[in-house]
């Protein structure tokens, strides 16, 4: 599967989130996650997001982020259209440590 990384935090653009053939991704309040189980490893998602947030599980930075993936899409909603970036989005486009200083 593909994976939602770090990037997404705070900025939570959802381009992602229209072009899924199979709605699998999932809402939290800072960032969208994919359930692995679910996606069909299309990589269609990965180039439409504008911060590359998206990675595929064969890229070893993936390792850290699949299993919040898998925890979190199996405890957020399913969002299947793009709604509201976060209003200071693209101040957190380029800001490291983004998991440390503002996940939740
Ligand atoms: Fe959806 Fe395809 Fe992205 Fe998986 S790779 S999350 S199926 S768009
Ligand atoms: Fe996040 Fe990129 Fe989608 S910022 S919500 S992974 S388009």
């Amino acid at each position: 599967p593909y994976v939602v990384t770090e990037n997404c935090i705070m900025c939570k653009f959802q381009d992602c989130v229209e072009v899924c053939p199979v709605d699998c991704f999932y809402e939290g309040e800072n960032m969208l996650v994919i359930h692995p189980d679910e996606c069909i490893d299309c990589g269609v998602c990965e180039p439409e997001c504008p911060i590359e947030a998206i990675i595929p599980d064969t890229d070893p930075e993936s390792d850290k982020w699949l299993e919040l993936n898998r925890d979190f899409s199996e405890k957020w909603p399913n969002i299947t259209r793009k709604g509201e970036s976060p209003p200071d989005a693209d101040e957190w486009r380029d800001v490291e440590n983004k998991f440390e200083k503002h996940f939740s």
